[in-house]
């Protein structure tokens, strides 16, 4: 898998988070309470709005335009069907942040309800 550098360690003192351009798209680099990282697609599935603009940290980010809510480590919508958010690899090398230029490819179960959305 190939890795872009994304940060430096020292850009997450004071920040938990951190919104890349990856191949054109927003990915966070989003730092957890025990020090490691992982990546998520950062823009809405609803209409791609900024998900991250008002995120303080956590693990569930409300979307700034229509509230839709999604668990950041899993990429799940919690209240909407709704693809889940990409998930992205992020390892350390030093004192950088490197994020895998392509998102985790998983097999997603597509939890949606088809008949009610007929
Ligand atoms: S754009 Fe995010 S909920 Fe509508």
């Amino acid at each position: 898998m190939d890795f872009i550098k994304a940060a430096t360690v020292d850009e997450f003192i004071k920040v938990s988070h951190k919104v890349i351009k990856l191949i054109g798209r927003p990915v966070g680099i989003i730092k957890r309470d025990d020090g490691t990282y992982f990546g998520i697609e950062a823009s809405c599935k609803h209409q791609g709005a900024d998900l991250l603009a008002d995120y303080r940290g956590g693990t569930v980010a409300v979307c700034p335009r229509h509230q839709w809510e999604y668990d950041l480590e899993s990429g799940r919508c919690l209240n909407h069907d709704s693809l889940p958010l990409k998930k992205y690899e992020v390892k350390l090398e030093g004192n950088d942040v490197l994020v895998s230029m392509f998102p985790i490819q998983e097999e997603q179960p597509l939890d949606i309800d088809f008949e009610r959305l007929a």
